[in-house]
């Protein structure tokens, strides 16, 4: 497998998850366009790429704001005359229980991952549906980054959930939509030492280094990457899944599938579907 000459944009990749994907997909020979609302860190991200024989641009901005995403796409595309993959990987949390969380912390988690993921999508599905209707072979692939949190129930994280799990939804129906254009989909759900699980103190001590030299430090983040990789890669044929990565794990989901269900030829009664339902579950 190789990214030769593949164009890439990963968003919110100055640190954590983000930058390891850029590392790795500069490595594996991709151009890589570094997005992150935090300039600084996302230019040592370049010149680390750069230094490293590799090819990268910086493109800071707000990945969930319209003109940002317009620009993003447009930059790769004249930088690096394509773009091949969009690793959708920006993220916030706020952190907070139900009953006393602030409206703009359900607001700007929900807006910097959902409409995070959409902005750029749209934009990036723009050219490949122009290049596919001038009769251009597309092999394109967008990475999502969804989470456990979005997958099953985190307490204190219904806002980053929401939008986690929104997030999965996104991503099949973009996947479903694409594949017209030759645009493969899919989502990952990662587990890393980062700045996002330090901040939690639990996670924080379960994620930590191991204290052995040498050891296999399971928790680094650079141990999501090489799915992220495989996924861009034209090599690659899936669309439309979910995948948890942490250390040498990788495990497939299904978000929503059918677990058990009830029928009848015709209208139940409320007590009688009760009845039912209170068994199956
Ligand atoms: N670390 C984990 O275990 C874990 C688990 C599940 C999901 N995730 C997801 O992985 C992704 C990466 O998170 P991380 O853990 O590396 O955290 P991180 O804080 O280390 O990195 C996130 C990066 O996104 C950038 N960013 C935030 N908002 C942005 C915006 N609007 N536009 C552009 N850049 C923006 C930040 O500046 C930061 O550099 C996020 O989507 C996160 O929700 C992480």
């Amino acid at each position: 497998m190789t990214l030769d000459g593949r164009v890439a944009v990963v968003t919110g990749a100055a640190r954590g998850l983000g930058r390891e994907h850029a590392l790795l997909l500069a490595a594996e020979g991709a151009h890589v366009v570094v997005n992150d609302i935090d300039a600084e860190p996302a230019q040592v991200v370049v010149d680390e790429i750069v230094a490293a024989g590799g090819q990268a641009v910086a493109a800071p901005g707000d990945v969930a704001t319209w003109e940002t995403g317009e620009a993003l796409i447009a930059y790769a595309v004249e930088t690096f005359g394509d773009l091949h993959v969009l690793v959708n990987n920006a993220g916030t949390t706020a952190d907070r229980f139900l009953a006393t969380m602030a409206e703009d912390e359900w607001d700007s988690v929900v807006r910097t991952h959902l409409k995070g993921h959409f902005v750029p999508t749209r934009w990036a599905a723009a050219w490949w549906r122009h290049q596919a209707k001038a009769g251009e072979p597309v092999a394109a692939s967008v990475v999502c980054t969804t989470s456990t949190s979005g997958l099953a129930a985190n307490p204190g994280q219904s806002n980053y959930g929401a939008a986690k799990a929104g997030v999965a939804g996104f991503m099949v129906t973009a996947a479903a939509e694409l594949a017209r254009y030759g645009v493969r989909v899919n989502a990952v759900a990662p587990l890393a030492r980062t700045r996002l699980t330090e901040a939690v103190p639990e996670l924080a001590r379960r994620l930590a280094p191991p204290a052995e030299p040498g050891a296999f430090d399971a928790w680094h983040p650079a141990n999501v990457s090489p799915l992220v990789a495989w996924l861009a890669s034209a090599a690659c044929a899936v669309t439309g899944r979910v995948f948890l990565a942490h250390g040498g794990t990788v495990e497939l989901y299904r978000p929503w599938a059918v677990e058990a269900g009830v029928e009848k030829a015709g209208r139940w009664s409320a007590a009688e579907l009760g009845e039912e339902l209170a068994a199956l579950t």
